[in-house]
C-alpha cells in the first residue's frame, strides 16, 4: 500500500509538471535540498548516537550529553519536514510522525533517571518506516 501511494503521488507529479509554484495552497513543496540537508543531519546524528554507545555499558554525564544533543538534532530535523499539509513525498507524510515519536521516545529514555539507552541505541532501526536497506 505504502508503495502504491509512493508511485501513485510519482506519476500524478510527473504529469503536473514538479513546479513549486503550481502546487495549490495548502500543498507543501519539499525542495529536493531542504530533503537532502535534513537527511544528513539525520543520518550523521544517528551515526554519532550509535557511535558514542558501541561497548559502552553505561555511558558518562558528557556522553549522555551528547547523545541526547544529537537526538535532539534528529528531532529538529525531522520537525522541518512535519508539516500538516501534504507534501510532494507521500511516503514522508505517512511516516514522518511515527519516526519523530521514536526519536521522542529515545530522548525521553536517554534524559530519564535513571536514564536507558536501548532505544538509543537502535535509532536507526527508525530510519526504516521509509528506507528500505
Ligand atoms: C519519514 C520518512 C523518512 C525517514 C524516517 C527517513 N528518511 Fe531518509 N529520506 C526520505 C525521503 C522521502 C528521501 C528522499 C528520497 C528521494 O530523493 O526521492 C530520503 C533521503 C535520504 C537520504 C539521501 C539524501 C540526499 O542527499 O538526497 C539519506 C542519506 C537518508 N534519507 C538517510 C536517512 C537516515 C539515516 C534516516 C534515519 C536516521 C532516514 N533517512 C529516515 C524519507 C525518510
Amino acid at each position: 500500500m505504502r508503495r502504491l501511494r509512493l508511485l501513485l503521488g510519482t506519476a500524478l507529479f510527473a504529469c503536473a509538471g514538479v513546479r513549486a509554484a503550481t502546487y495549490p495552497l495548502d500543498f507543501d513543496y519539499l525542495e529536493k535540498a531542504e530533503l537532502s540537508s535534513a537527511m544528513r543531519t539525520l543520518a550523521e546524528s544517528a551515526v554519532a548516537v550509535e557511535a558514542e554507545l558501541r561497548g559502552v555499558a553505561a555511558p558518562d554525564l558528557s556522553a549522555r550529553a551528547r547523545i541526547v544533543a544529537a537526538l535532539e538534532r534528529m528531532l529538529s530535523s525531522a520537525r522541518t519536514l512535519e508539516t500538516q499539509r501534504p507534501t510532494n513525498h507521500p511516503l514522508l507524510d505517512a511516516n514522518i510522525t511515527a519516526f519523530t515519536r521514536d526519536v521522542e521516545a529515545a530522548k525521553a529514555a536517554a534524559t530519564a533517571d535513571p536514564p536507558s539507552f536501548f532505544l538509543a541505541g537502535s535509532v536507526s532501526g527508525a530510519c526504516r518506516y521509509c528506507h528500505r536497506r
